[in-house]
């Protein structure tokens, strides 16, 4: 491993590129992520998965289609700045086809971002494309604003493959804090777990999650993976319930009076 790539929550970034690596060869891929392998090669890695994975790996290949379709439509509709929240080795800035005008704002820690940017040096982004070095535990939102996020104009946000890793009370905070952030128009997308089903996790979604969105001022649509692996024409592997929570919303309009 060379020593500049992420270690401890960072190296999870590196697990999710290897499933989108591994996605993109299929033939009948869900997205095309063609960046994913080079981190992968980055460490010395090899693209494989092992059997223990296949569960996870589905989960992020449905997911990664799922969130560039709501980015895309977001854009569309109005959003030019589109905030990825724990950015971690998404690729969304060069590879998908953004409206003109359009900036995407990358945030996650230090060593991440610093792996990242070695390995996609020279490769254009098909946006404005800046990177924000910023812990979502403390205050991100200035930084994001230091990096020229306008909180007057709508913002498509994406907190994909993040909650886990933070405690309930920091995400309370963190959605807390996208509503004072988030003008009327903006959007939010984001993964969640009903059910700690891995050690490391920190967190999961102990509400229902429209109530849950609604709550803290959006006005949401939740979906599972097993829904939604349906609506792209992807066999589930295994059988069991899904826990995760897939969820699109759109900024709710403040009570008056
Ligand atoms: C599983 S990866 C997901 C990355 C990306 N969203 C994706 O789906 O490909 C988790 C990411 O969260 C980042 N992360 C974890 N804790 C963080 C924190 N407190 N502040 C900012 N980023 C954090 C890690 O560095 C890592 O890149």
């Amino acid at each position: 491993m060379t020593a500049d790539a992420p270690t401890g929550v960072g190296a999870t970034a590196l697990a999710v590129a290897g499933f989108r690596a591994l996605e993109s060869e299929r033939a009948d891929r869900l997205f095309e992520d063609p960046f994913a392998a080079d981190f992968v090669a980055a460490i010395g890695g090899t693209v494989a998965l092992e059997p223990k994975w296949v569960g996870l790996a589905h989960h992020v290949s449905i997911r990664t289609r799922f969130f560039d379709d709501q980015l895309l439509e977001a854009a569309e509709a109005g959003c030019r700045q589109v905030v990825l929240l724990a950015a971690g080795l998404d690729t969304r800035a060069l590879r998908l086809a953004w409206p003109d005008g359009t900036t995407v704002f990358e945030l996650d820690l230090p060593d991440v971002l610093a792996f990242k940017e070695r390995v996609l040096a020279g490769r254009p982004p098909r946006c404005d494309r800046r990177t924000v070095v910023a812990d979502l535990r403390e205050d991100w939102p200035a930084a994001l604003v230091a990096a020229g996020l306008r909180v007057d104009e709508p913002i498509a946000w994406l907190a994909e493959g993040i909650l886990v890793y933070l405690t309930g009370d920091e995400v309370e905070r963190l959605i807390g804090a996208l509503r004072g952030v988030s003008p009327m128009g903006s959007r939010l997308a984001l993964a969640h777990s009903l059910r700690n089903t891995r050690g490391v996790w920190r967190s999961t979604l102990t509400e229902e999650p429209v109530g849950w969105l609604a709550r803290h001022g959006w006005h949401g649509v939740a979906h599972d993976t097993v829904g939604l692996s349906e609506r792209y024409g992807r066999r589930v592997p295994g059988s069991g319930p899904s826990h995760a929570v897939l969820a699109s919303a759109v900024r709710a309009q403040e009570p008056t009076g």
